[in-house]
């Protein structure tokens, strides 16, 4: 028998789009007039879009399915009831805060629990969890294993919280530390994963200090299934356990719905305790929406109920982590470092090692993304000091994989341009920004390449 090594996309598609193919001349221009910023592109002059894995799922047929079903009432919906059991089912926290995304929950839950001079430990806050944070006046401690610091290392979980530090602080500053939390996966860290030991270890040390225990989930899915394949006493658990087990350690949860929710908006607040619900929920009327929508249509809520399963399918995880090798590989092979090992959602492109003539001031992976635009009009995402400023602590750029989006024949075609990339890479200059906003300022600011 012929050995089957090709893993295939586990669907078969029905709708399609036409994918922009700018020339190199449109390319120059586009990026010119975004002041070389990739956010500031118009998506119709972008080929492979790896900006983000967020918010750009494919839908399935059974997702379009039911939010024909949906019901648009303003009050007590049907659909508000389907995606809360479907929460309950796969998280097993009793009361549910539908949001329309990540960072809502994170504004709601955190103007509850922080105010100034407080802090909130983590393995690494992504960043729009930290400005919500700072935003407070609080302070986002980031925890994560020294592990992590070596992106050629290829230990399976770098996503693990350092438990001696996490101890240490809450031992000496307990009264400033209203929560605990924990990110899975480890999104800014390169979508490393976090093993269901380390979790355990980091749930007892938030119990013994008493600090509620809240997990941002929201590649819930994807750490469940890394969990499967690395953690060798939990192989031969189904994926659904593995991701209940983990539910189970915390006292609530933070989700963007857009990353394993497998939908285009939506998020929620899960948790096990009633206390925090009544100021949730007075919040979530003033900005978001009444309680059984948040900022959710009821059609988004549906087909949410539908995604948050369909993420957990063991033929789709695996497919979706194959992906990730496959680019990974593909890239090293033409000369391009990532960060190993790869996870599921993203490979992050190591523009330091790749550009070590450009020191971080002048912004390798800034530098990297443009030239991966000119190239071959990929879109990839800067994580290094342009977005996380004096927290960076390597100079990365993402490829962010949607889900159900891209093919194999796709995927060959980026590498075909990293590998133009790499041939240039002697020409490639650093960046200097010429226009900045106060936060977050990787959406908006300008730049200029270097001469
Ligand atoms: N937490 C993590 C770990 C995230 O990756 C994100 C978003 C959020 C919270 C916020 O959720 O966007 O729905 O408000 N990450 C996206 C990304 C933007 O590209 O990684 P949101």
């Amino acid at each position: 028998m012929i050995p089957r090594r090709t893993v295939i996309e586990p669907f078969k598609i029905k709708v399609v789009e036409p994918l922009p193919q700018p020339s190199r001349v449109e390319r120059e221009g586009a990026l010119a007039e975004a002041g070389w910023n990739l956010f500031r592109i118009p998506a119709r002059r972008i080929t492979f879009d790896f900006l983000t894995d967020s918010g750009t799922t494919a839908m399935s047929a059974a997702q379009w399915a039911a939010m024909m079903i949906a019901d648009e009432s303003y009050a007590g919906s049907r659909s508000f009831e389907a995606l809360e059991l479907a929460v309950r089912r796969v998280t097993g926290f009793p009361h549910v805060i539908p949001t329309h995304q990540g960072r809502a929950a994170e504004r709601l839950l955190f103007s509850v629990l922080v105010g100034a001079g407080a802090l909130v430990p983590s393995n690494h806050h992504f960043d729009t969890t930290r400005a919500n944070i700072e935003h407070l006046g609080g302070e986002a401690v980031d925890l994560v294993t020294r592990d992590a610091a070596d992106s050629r290392s290829r230990s399976p979980f770098k996503g693990n919280m350092d438990v001696e530090r996490l101890d240490d602080l809450c031992r000496r500053e307990r009264s400033r530390i209203p929560l605990g939390m924990i990110t899975i996966t480890d999104n800014t860290g390169g979508g490393q994963p976090v093993s269901l030991a380390n979790l355990r270890e980091v749930a007892e040390v938030y119990r013994r200090h008493e600090i509620p225990f809240v997990i941002d989930a929201c590649r819930f899915a994807e750490n469940a299934w890394l969990i499967k394949r690395r953690e060798a006493d939990q192989a031969e658990r189904p994926v659904h356990a593995i991701a209940r087990s983990v539910f189970d350690l915390a006292d609530g949860c933070l989700v963007s719905a857009k990353k394993d929710g497998m939908v285009n908006i939506g998020g929620f607040i899960g948790l096990r305790d009633p206390a925090w619900v009544p100021r949730l929920r007075a919040l979530l009327i003033l900005t978001e929406g009444f309680p059984t929508y948040g900022g959710m249509a009821a059609r988004d809520m549906e087909a949410l109920a539908v995604g948050l399963d369909e993420a957990l399918d063991e033929g789709y995880l695996a497919y979706r982590e194959a992906v990730a090798r496959y680019v990974a590989e593909g890239l090293e092979a033409v000369g391009m470092p990532v960060v190993q090992p790869p996870g599921c959602h993203a490979v992050y492109l190591d523009a330091g090692g790749f550009l070590p003539g450009v020191p971080p001031a002048q912004f390798p992976g800034q530098a990297l993304a443009c030239a991966l635009y000119l190239a071959e009009g990929i879109r990839s995402c800067e994580v290094g000091s342009v977005m996380l400023g004096r927290h960076a602590t390597k100079e990365l750029v993402r490829f962010a994989f949607p889900r159900r989006v891209y093919t194999q024949a796709h995927m060959d075609r980026v590498i075909e341009g990293v590998a133009e990339v790499v041939a240039d890479r002697d020409r490639l200059r650093g960046m200097r920004i010429v226009e900045e906003p106060p936060f977050l300022r990787h959406f908006t600011a300008r730049f200029e390449p270097l001469r």
